[in-house]
């Protein structure tokens, strides 16, 4: 069998110490993951997935907002420090990739096809997993870090008004990428036995 995509796959990691020195240009990273979104599958090819890449300033800043906004969410002061070193790393990184979902279209397909109203929002939820699992794999591929966070919801409204995002597209997830300047962790995993099963 292949195992390329294995041994790429396996270069994928969260990677949490980023850096600012990315030799790519901002184009050629854009160009690149946005060709890896578009061949990201979707149910009825719907192409739930909207994308914003954020760099420079506009990457600093949301990260400032996600700090600001976390102020209030923090129990100590003791607390908000360390918070403030986490948010610091993030920002750290070269750039952020936003990922949301078109709700619109979502409801248009709730609409269209009431068989599978239940599934649609889920399956546009597997989409994103598509997506971002390509975007982080095809960074790591080419010796960039990146890792997957979660400040959704309670930065969607600063976030819209920040970057100017249409009000039916729901933010899922913040990805902030650059050099790796630590590796990963070592990584565990489940007995396969625990996981797996193979029925003939
Ligand atoms: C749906 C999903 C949500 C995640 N949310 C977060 C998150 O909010 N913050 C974070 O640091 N990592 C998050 N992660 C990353 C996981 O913790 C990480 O992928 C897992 O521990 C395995 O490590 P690896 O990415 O190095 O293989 C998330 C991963 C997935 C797939």
């Amino acid at each position: 069998m292949n195992t390329e995509v294995l041994d790429e796959l396996k270069k994928r990691r969260s990677i949490y110490a980023l850096g600012k020195d990315v030799k790519q240009s901002d184009d050629e990273i854009v160009d690149l993951l946005e060709n890896v979104i578009e061949e990201s599958p979707s149910s009825f090819n719907s192409q739930t997935n909207r994308v914003v890449f954020l760099f420079g300033d506009k990457h600093d800043q949301l990260w400032d907002i996600v700090v600001k906004r976390l102020k209030s969410e923090v129990p100590t002061e003791a607390a908000y420090e360390k918070t403030k070193a986490k948010i610091a790393a993030f920002k750290a990184a070269y750039g952020t990739i936003l990922y949301f979902t078109d709700t619109d279209v979502v409801k248009k397909l709730e609409h269209d096809f009431p068989l599978y109203a239940d599934n649609f929002y889920d399956w546009s939820e597997q989409s994103q997993g598509n997506a971002q699992l390509e975007v982080w794999t095809t960074l790591a591929t080419n010796g960039l870090g990146a890792n997957l966070q979660h400040y959704n919801p309670i930065i969607d409204d600063q976030v819209r008004a920040a970057f100017d995002i249409p009000a039916n597209w729901r933010l899922r997830a913040q990805m902030p990428f650059g050099s790796i300047e630590k590796p990963a962790g070592e990584k565990t995993y489940l007995d396969k036995a625990s996981r797996f099963k193979v029925l003939k």
